[in-house]
């Protein structure tokens, strides 16, 4: 029982959403689940996410940053993750060691044999059973998030990753691809330029296919 899912794609891909919908579907079909993010889903992590996510952060060098997601990673999996595991709940996380990959390693050009190394160091032992990879074109996904950030109380709150140039977004849906082709068990790709309702139903479809039969990858 349990298993570890995560969810992964570029900026304004559609994960949040789709966490949101998964998490009313799995508490009305009454499976324990936990539903968690990177790097916000503890109160430790949360700080070092507004230090990531502060606007005014612009000179941040990326191996700051790297180390700043890895640090509230290692707390997220000791103080959330591991023990909802061992309490048999489905963990579904929105963002995970892939995404340390596809940012830091393949977007910022740091070393991915170092990267892969702080990942096991984070989350030793761990691997998601199940990655939905939430794949969608660059510009779509920009245009997406912009309009998400216009709803904000703060019209211009793209953050740093957002305000990356085109060609770093590229960077990043192909490390992802990346991954997928290395690991093409693990990954299911959602093709997330369709509705939200088709997306949803996907999901839903991909997600409860993994709650009955059992879980995918050694963990
Ligand atoms: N399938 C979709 N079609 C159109 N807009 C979408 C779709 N899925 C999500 N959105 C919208 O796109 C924006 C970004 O979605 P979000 O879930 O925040 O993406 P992510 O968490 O991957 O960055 C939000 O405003 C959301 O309402
Ligand atoms: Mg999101």
């Amino acid at each position: 029982m349990g298993g570890f899912i995560t969810f992964e794609g570029i900026e304004g891909s559609g994960k949040s959403t789709h966490m949101g919908l998964l998490a009313l579907h799995l508490k009305d079909a009454k499976i324990p689940a936990v539903i968690t993010q990177e790097p916000s889903g503890t109160a430790i992590g949360r700080k070092i996410g507004d230090i990531l996510f502060n606007r005014s952060h612009q000179g941040m060098f990326a191996e700051t940053e790297l180390l700043l997601f890895c640090a509230a990673r290692a707390q997220h999996v000791r103080e959330i993750i591991l023990p909802a595991l061992e309490a048999d709940k489905y963990v579904v996380c929105d963002r995970f060691s892939d995404a340390t990959f596809a940012y830091q390693a393949c977007g910022r050009g740091l070393d991915a044999a170092f990267i892969k190394t702080m990942n096991d160091y984070c989350a030793p032992g761990l691997k998601p059973d199940l990655t939905l990879l939430f794949d969608l074109q660059v510009e779509t996904g920009l245009q997406r998030a912009a309009g998400r950030d216009a709803k904000l109380a703060d019209p211009a709150a793209a953050d740093r990753f957002e305000r990356e140039k085109i060609d770093f977004h590229h960077r990043v849906r192909d490390g992802y691809e990346r991954l997928r082709q290395a690991e093409p068990e693990r990954f299911r790709v959602i093709d997330a330029s369709r509705t939200v309702e088709l997306v949803a139903a996907d999901v839903r479809r991909l997600v409860m296919d993994f709650i009955k039969n059992g879980k995918r990858s050694g963990r």
